[in-house]
């Protein structure tokens, strides 16, 4: 079905209100809930699942330092809106409907961190087999930045959050504030998702590949999955009435599977100044931003000159593109009129500084391989390691210590790859021959090991994992024990087994 672009104004979301509020801390009640929304103005409501019934949910917005509890409630019917296989991860024992909030990003105590398995029905009538607590507490004791929520539920996150599970969340510190960056109405949140639709405006999602074998239990392994149609704020191809000044825009890729390299039709420079776990250096213009899934950027873009014009967001699709794809447009700016006087903000040459994680405290480096493989059925699966979900924890590392994680990509994609718990560094990556390898399985590199990109060259919870590459990062395992996940954040992988389980351990646990 196609729709029209650029006909439905961008929204913004709404800003989460406190239950109550004191100075230090703070108490936020959410329920997830079963609702219609228009998503563009020519198709019917849809029928979503969303954070106080909006979709993307409201934003939160937290101070440094403020203790933020929130109970998240699952208020929803006993049906799925989608599919569910339950062929995978003994499914079939489980309720259908059941969710557990993760914060993306956040540095938070295990059992407030959404842990796949700490799931919970309605009214927390039924929980999972490691139920943590149902009211989880996030510390905000880290850098200003923007982090999302969003579900985490073991083997249907991808239908959780494709049926709207999302929000965003914005943690500032006085010094960023201090800084005179665009703020205010010229401060907007971005959230990226795609989604296709029948006809009636109902959610589509395919219920398994083309190609899977009709023999199978339950063929539905969708191994990868792209929305016919781009949303932005959870309208279809939005357009923007703006000013001719600064905007600082906040974009965040919540979409399943999808990676967008972001540019502006008249080739207007993109000033990033943040990153997944905020402010970088010093800014870096470009000409085109790349986000992998669950990737974030701080950006600011200068219309000032454009007065009168129009301009387009859009999506380089690369050359292989099918031509009856739309998703090459991402949303519409029309620079208008100055509104407000003159535009005093400012972007610093510094904006912050970054410590480099020194190598020379490196306590273990982890060679993790991404690996396809196939399940008890035959149907394909990637893996973290060649290990699955269920199998025993690998990844221990000690509290307070410093680690290089290695991820050798012997796939033919890319893998956006996440930890929880941690801000990490990229440290390089080096490309290596994807066909032939040495006899003891270490590989035969194909050039020397390059930086980081200058926009990675900051704090990073998701990176890009090519294939064919050993993409290498580092982190300090702090402040907070116990069991968390890392996982490629394409979900519809995540979901199939390509998420394992890590365990930050004392300094004298075995
Ligand atoms: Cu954005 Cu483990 O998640
Ligand atoms: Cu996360
Ligand atoms: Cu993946």
């Amino acid at each position: 079905m196609k729709l029209r672009k650029f006909i439905d104004p961008l929204p913004i979301m709404e800003t989460k209100k406190p239950e109550k509020r004191a100075r230090r801390n703070s108490y936020y009640e959410v329920e997830m809930k079963e609702f219609t929304q228009k998503l563009h103005r020519d198709l019917p409501p849809t029928r979503l699942w969303g954070y106080d019934a909006q979709f993307p949910g409201p934003t939160f917005e937290v101070k440094q330092g403020e203790t933020a509890q929130v109970k998240w409630m699952n208020q929803l019917p006993e049906r799925h809106i989608l599919p569910v296989d339950t062929s995978i991860h003994n499914l079939a024992s489980q309720p259908i409907v059941r969710t557990v909030t993760h914060l993306h990003g956040s540095v938070t105590k295990p059992e407030s961190d959404g842990y796949p398995e700490a799931w919970f029905t309605k009214d927390f009538r039924q929980t999972g087999p490691v139920f943590t607590r149902k009211v989880y507490e996030y510390p905000n004791n880290q850098r200003a930045t923007t982090l999302w929520y969003h579900d985490h539920a073991m083997g249907i996150t991808r239908l959780n959050v494709y049926a709207g599970l999302v929000g965003a969340y914005i943690i500032r510190d006085k010094k960023e504030s201090n800084m005179d960056l665009p703020s205010g109405e010229y401060e907007i949140p971005l959230l990226l998702l795609d989604r296709s639709f029948h006809a009636d405006g109902s959610l589509k999602y395919p219920t398994q590949p083309e190609d899977a074998s009709p023999e199978l239990p339950n063929p539905s392994i969708v191994p990868a999955y792209l929305g016919e149609t781009i949303l932005v704020n959870g309208k279809v191809w939005p357009y923007k009435e703006i000013e001719p000044r600064k905007y600082r825009f906040r974009v965040i890729n919540a979409s399943n599977t999808r990676t967008y390299q972001l540019y502006f039709d008249n080739n207007h420079p993109i000033l990033q100044i943040g990153s997944d776990g905020g402010l970088l250096r010093k800014p870096i213009e470009l000409r085109s931003l790349t986000l992998e899934p669950a990737e974030r950027a701080d950006i600011i873009i200068d219309f000032s000159q454009l007065k009168g014009k129009t301009l387009h967001l859009k999506n380089d699709l690369g050359d292989g593109a099918a031509p009856e794809d739309e998703t090459h447009d991402v949303m519409q700016f029309r620079v208008n009129k100055r509104k407000n006087g003159k535009d005093t903000s400012k972007i610093p040459n510094s904006l912050s500084t970054i410590k480099s994680l020194k190598g020379n405290q490196v306590k273990a480096i982890r060679k993790l391989k991404l690996i396809g493989s196939e399940d008890e059925f035959g149907r394909p699966l990637l893996l973290l390691d060649n290990k699955k979900w269920h199998d025993p924890i690998t990844e221990k590392p000690r509290l307070n210590t410093t680690e290089i994680w290695e991820f050798m990509n012997v796939t033919n994609f890319t893998h956006p790859i996440h930890l929880h718990l941690v801000q990490y560094q990229v440290l390089d990556r080096q490309p290596f021959d994807l066909t032939k390898f040495n006899e003891d399985g270490s590989m035969v590199y194909t050039g020397p090991a390059t930086p980081p990109l200058p926009n990675e060259r900051g704090w990073k919870d998701t990176i890009a994992a090519p294939s064919g590459q050993l993409t290498r990062v580092i982190a300090k395992f702090s402040p907070y024990t116990g069991d968390y996940v890392w996982h490629c954040h394409i979900l519809e992988h995540e979901d199939y087994d390509m998420m394992r389980p890590f365990k930050v351990i004392k300094a004298d646990e075995e």
